[in-house]
This record gives structure tokens, C-alpha cells and sequence, in this order.
């Protein structure tokens, strides 16, 4: 490897410190936060009553006691549920306050950052952004505007940023909200794409998997010189973190936040 570690790596919790937490539970980022994460991930999801809400699948069967999509259930249904208990049932361990592992809104989020006493990042993913026709990117810029997020003061930068697997969802946020970074996730990237290092119209920041900087390390050298910063999920395996750190990417979205830090030398 060629390049040297130059700046302070952000660390960002994937789901919140979803190894040891149940992942997108207050409990989960509560713990993110205590570890020492630079940032904290979560994935944002409509109800059919419209509020936004941090759930990763279009179901809530694997990470709650509850069934059924999102989009079908009510704020008022999820709140009946508990999405702590499935972590690890023959143990569970005490969460204390069940608000802690009862659903957890994007509302409540922003609201623990608000609160954290430093700076924390937050990267929020829009799911599923097509199916409603805008309202995904509608209601959370609403609710950044309410949080006095969309407009930093002169000389500062947003904390929150907004990524997304669509280039479409991300296009929407950037003509709502000109001054939230965005972020442009990617499975798969194209040899065309690979070559020139540009990212669609809307993205500023661009979010390869590990297993593509892996398979491809060229690829991050080549996003820097198009002018744009590197976030890469997901990062577990120390080796994985190495290669991030030796290749200079901005960010490292990770499940276990507490080791990778510890691994960096920063706890
Ligand atoms: O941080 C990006 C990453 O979370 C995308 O994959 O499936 O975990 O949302 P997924
Ligand atoms: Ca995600």
C-alpha cells in the first residue's frame, strides 16, 4: 500500500453498535454513543401513517415479536412491539427502560444526537424510496428543517448526511436540501463508473462495500481524485479496517464500533 494514514478516520455505528446491541434500538446507539462512535448509521422506513421510523427490512418479523411490512402498520401498532428480545433470546440481557428497545422513530434520533454533548454524525439511509413517490425524502427533510439541520451556521458542515442505494432518492434530497451531504451506496459499481470515478448527479460522497474496495482498492484513489470522500460499509474484520485506514477513506461504517476504535488506537 502507497498511501499513509493522513487524517482521523470517522467511525460511524452501523444500526448503532448492532453487535452487541439489538441493531436500531435506543439501546443499540445509547451504547454507539458511549463507545466512542464518531457516528451512528440507521435506515429510515415510512409507517402508513407517515411516520419515519428506523427499521432495516420492509418486515418487521426478523428484528421484533411482531409480523407484517412497515408501509402497512401504524406508529401505534409498532409501538406494541419489542425489538429487543430477538437479539439473543436465551439471554437476553436487561435494557432497563423498555423505551429502549421499543421502535425507535427518526424523530427520537435526531433527538439523542441533539442531546449527546458532542458532535455526532448521523447517516441516514432512505429504504425502499421509490414506492412512495418522494415522501420518504419529503418527510425527512421536514423533520432535518425541524431540527435546524438543513441550513449549518456559516463555517460549519452538517452533521447529518443522507445515503442511498437510489440515485433518484438522493437527486431529491439535494434539490430540497442543497447543504445535507449525500451519499451514494453501491453494490455493484460499473467498469464505467470504476474508470471515471464520477458518481450521479445529486451524489457528493460515495459509499462503496468493502468488498468492492477489496476487490478493487484502485477504485477509492480514483473516487478521491474525482473530488469525492469515501464512506465504506460494511467494515467488521480487522484486516478490512486496515486496508480502509492504509487507503485513506473518510469514513468506516462498522457494527462494532468499540473494537474498531480500539484497533485504530483511539480508545
Ligand atoms: O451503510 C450502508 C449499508 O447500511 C447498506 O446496506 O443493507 O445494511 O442497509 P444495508
Ligand atoms: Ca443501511
Amino acid at each position: 500500500m502507497t498511501h499513509a494514514r493522513q487524517h482521523t478516520i470517522q467511525v460511524v455505528a452501523h444500526r448503532g453498535a448492532s453487535e452487541d446491541a439489538p441493531e436500531h434500538t435506543l439501546a443499540a446507539y445509547v451504547k454507539a454513543i458511549e463507545d466512542g462512535a464518531d457516528g451512528l448509521e440507521c435506515d429510515v422506513r415510512l409507517t402508513a401513517d407517515g411516520h419515519l421510523v428506523c427499521v432495516h427490512d420492509r418486515r418487521v418479523n426478523r428484528t421484533s415479536n411482531g409480523r407484517g411490512a412497515v408501509s402497512t402498520l401504524e406508529l401505534a401498532d409498532l409501538a406494541q412491539l419489542d425489538f429487543g428480545a430477538w437479539k439473543d433470546p436465551h439471554e437476553s440481557p436487561d435494557w432497563g427502560d423498555p423505551e429502549y428497545t421499543s421502535v425507535l422513530t427518526l424523530e427520537r434520533l435526531l433527538a439523542l444526537v441533539a442531546d449527546a454533548g458532542r458532535r455526532i454524525e448521523l447517516a441516514v439511509e432512505t429504504k425502499h424510496p421509490t414506492r412512495w413517490a418522494g415522501q420518504v425524502e419529503q418527510r425527512l427533510v421536514q423533520q432535518l428543517e425541524r431540527f435546524g439541520l438543513t441550513r449549518p451556521p456559516t463555517g460549519s458542515t452538517s452533521p447529518v448526511r443522507v445515503m442511498s442505494f437510489s440515485a433518484r432518492s438522493l437527486h431529491r434530497v439535494a434539490a430540497a436540501a442543497p447543504q445535507i451531504p449525500t451519499v451514494y451506496l453501491m453494490q455493484f459499481v460499473s467498469p464505467r463508473r470504476m474508470r471515471d470515478g464520477r458518481l450521479p448527479a445529486g451524489a457528493r460522497i460515495a459509499g462503496p462495500s468493502i468488498r468492492t474496495v477489496r476487490n478493487h482498492p484502485s477504485y477509492v484513489e480514483r473516487l478521491h481524485q474525482a473530488g469525492h470522500r469515501v464512506h465504506v460499509w460494511t467494515v467488521d474484520d480487522p484486516a478490512d479496517v486496515e486496508l480502509c485506514a492504509e487507503l485513506g477513506v473518510e469514513a468506516i461504517i462498522t457494527n462494532r464500533p468499540r473494537q474498531v476504535l480500539s484497533q485504530l488506537g483511539r480508545a
